[in-house]
């Protein structure tokens, strides 16, 4: 059931505590929403868990193992991919190009190049896949516009499809409809439920708290960096939402 877990997790700034023995679990096959006012310590706990930045006391643990500081790639490598708050694809790639690129085994080592022949068929494999994933998110029919005719909306689909190219077990996403219109926001989740599905699990960081909400198993409520409140499942989540505590650091903001 638990994918990724943090135990006591702590991180000052200059004295400031970003993370106070902040202890949150993302099940598998579930989203994990944390919620909370701007700067309570969200994107400090993303960026913990993913590698990005060091903790001073604590520990991260994915599927069982310490992952507690270690470095982006190897974190990666263990299934956990992020999307970044605003996405920075390659601007004069086209989509396609944008999608590969991710993939990071493509054409890797001298010794895979020696044998051009798998090679090329690595390469053909990679293009196939990346055009399944542009037809999932319903981006394939501009596979060859550069990504940056694309909308704000269709770029997070299109970081969403990078993250897809790694075959991640957990995708962590800081604010991935920040600035996108609500009719896409909501295709957005609809690409995530159904991601869902296919057994990717996801812990998000996202202040529209009407159009997500519907779309949560797991809700955790950060402040000056410590979970104040937590629900898992609808009926402890609508606590939560009408929890005091929870309102009032919101009306405080
Ligand atoms: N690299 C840094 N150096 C110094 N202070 C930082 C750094 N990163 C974050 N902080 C501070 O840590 C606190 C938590 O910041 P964080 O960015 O995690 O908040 P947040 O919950 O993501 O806020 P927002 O909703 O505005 O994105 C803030 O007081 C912030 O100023
Ligand atoms: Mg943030």
């Amino acid at each position: 059931m638990t994918l990724l877990e943090t135990e006591n997790l702590s991180k000052s700034f200059d004295g400031l505590k970003a993370l106070n023995n902040v202890n949150i679990t993302v099940d598998r096959n579930a989203l994990t929403l944390v919620m909370g006012p701007n700067g309570s310590g969200k994107s400090t706990f993303i960026n913990a868990v993913s590698g990005f930045l060091k903790v001073d006391s604590g520990k991260v643990l994915f599927e069982g193992n310490d992952i507690t500081n270690k470095e982006p790639n190897e974190i990666y490598d263990y299934g956990i991919v992020r999307t970044f708050q605003n996405p920075v694809p390659l601007k004069s790639m086209t989509v396609l190009e944008n999608i590969l690129v991710s993939e990071k085994h493509v054409g890797e080592g001298i010794l895979n190049s020696m044998f051009r022949s798998k090679w090329m068929k690595q390469e053909e494999e990679m293009v196939e896949k990346a055009f399944k994933i542009l037809e999932f998110l319903k981006l394939d029919h501009r596979w060859d516009h550069p990504s940056k005719s694309l909308s704000g909306g269709q770029m997070k689909l299109l970081e969403i499809g990078r993250a897809l190219m790694t075959n991640p077990k957990l995708i962590v996403m800081d604010e991935p409809i920040a600035g996108v219109a609500p009719g896409l926001a909501h295709d957005i989740f609809g690409h995530v439920l159904e991601l869902k599905k296919r057994g990717i699990s996801f812990l998000i960081v996202e202040h529209r708290l009407d159009i997500i909400m519907q779309y949560i198993d797991n809700l955790y409520v950060m402040f000056n960096g410590s979970v104040i409140a937590h629900g898992r499942g609808r009926k402890e989540i609508e606590d939560v939402l009408n929890d005091p505590k929870v309102v009032e650091v919101y009306i405080g903001d």
